[in-house]
């Protein structure tokens, strides 16, 4: 057995690799309205490993990657561990920016909901008559806090960002991540998916800014069948909709303990994450270390 992880997320656990590595290992725990639910969607961690190891490759000419490696082969013994085939990223250990770096590209979620209210997003004023599910004149770097387990992140403007790491940093990560973006979504959007709005996480390896985490994951992004898009009504989610559907047709208030999810709702998922790593990397799923197991 390995040792104890360095920091458990609500998805993943991070493990030391000497001083300047981690060992990222990504479950297979899936949550909706902020809350994980008790069953597993069979193979969502190697879905998610697989992608951000694809838009990587895809994406390297943008900024440099924290990602080493996915192969458990290139991992101390000691964390070999069987299970982690396929799902277990080996990176540079980065310092990361106390900030997460969102970019939007369609009117959702909360900037939505601010929109409605206030004709702003995170402070900025945007075009009058937008509708829900608009896609923006041009996508924007919409910065928020990197909010303490428990707590809420809190969208901020560039200039609160420019206060929390300084200008030229804000400046490099917000052209970074706008560029990830543009490019990632031009291409999900050639095979049928859109890239609503996502979150970069960047950091600093060797003084370079540097993209971590995952990237462009349905976890990390909203993506929605571009078919079924239609400004004025939110779209489906590409991946969670299964689940989301399930629970809407319960008396459940969102608060924990979640209800059971079905095995038809779990199975369903499971192939809806699939389907979308297939769709927007042209690679099968079944290639992928470990998958199905
Ligand atoms: N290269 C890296 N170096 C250090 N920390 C990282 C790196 N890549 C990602 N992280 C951090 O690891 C954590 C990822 O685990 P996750 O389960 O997604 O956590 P969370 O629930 O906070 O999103 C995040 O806190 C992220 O900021
Ligand atoms: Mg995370």
């Amino acid at each position: 057995m390995s040792s104890a992880p360095l920091y458990s997320g609500k998805v993943r656990d991070i493990y030391a690799v000497g001083d300047d590595r981690l060992a990222m290992v990504t479950s297979d725990r899936i949550s909706a309205f902020d809350v994980v639910m008790a069953e597993s969607i069979p193979d969502k961690g190697r879905v998610l490993t697989a992608m951000t190891a694809f838009w990587s490759g895809q994406l390297a000419s943008v900024a440099p990657s924290h990602l080493l490696s996915t192969d458990l082969a290139d991992l101390p013994e000691d964390l070999q561990e069987p299970g982690w085939e396929g799902r277990v990223m080996l990176c540079h250990r980065a310092e990361m920016l106390p900030i997460e770096c969102i970019v939007r590209g369609y009117l959702t979620g909360s900037a939505w909901k601010e929109y409605r209210s206030s004709g702003t997003m995170h402070g900025t004023e945007l075009p009058a008559g937008l509708l829900e599910s608009a896609q923006l004149p041009e996508p924007v770097f919409t910065p928020s806090t990197k909010a303490e387990v428990g707590d809420h992140d809190e969208n901020i403007s560039f200039a609160a960002a420019v206060d929390l790491v300084g200008a030229e940093v804000a400046a490099a990560a917000r052209d970074i991540s706008l560029e990830l973006y543009r490019r990632g979504a031009e291409w999900a959007a050639e095979r049928g998916i859109l890239i609503a709005d996502t979150k970069f996480e960047l950091g600093m390896v060797d003084g370079e800014l540097t993209v971590c985490d995952e990237v462009l994951t349905p976890d990390s992004s909203r993506f929605w069948p571009a078919d079924q898009w239609t400004p004025g009504s939110t779209p489906p989610s590409f991946d969670k909709q299964p689940v989301r559907d399930h629970l809407d047709g319960l008396d459940w208030d969102k608060a924990p303990p979640p209800p059971s999810l079905p095995p038809e709702v779990v199975d369903a998922t499971s192939a809806r994450y699939i389907e979308g790593y297939e769709r927007i990397s042209g690679r099968r799923f079944a290639d992928w270390p470990g998958a199905g197991t």
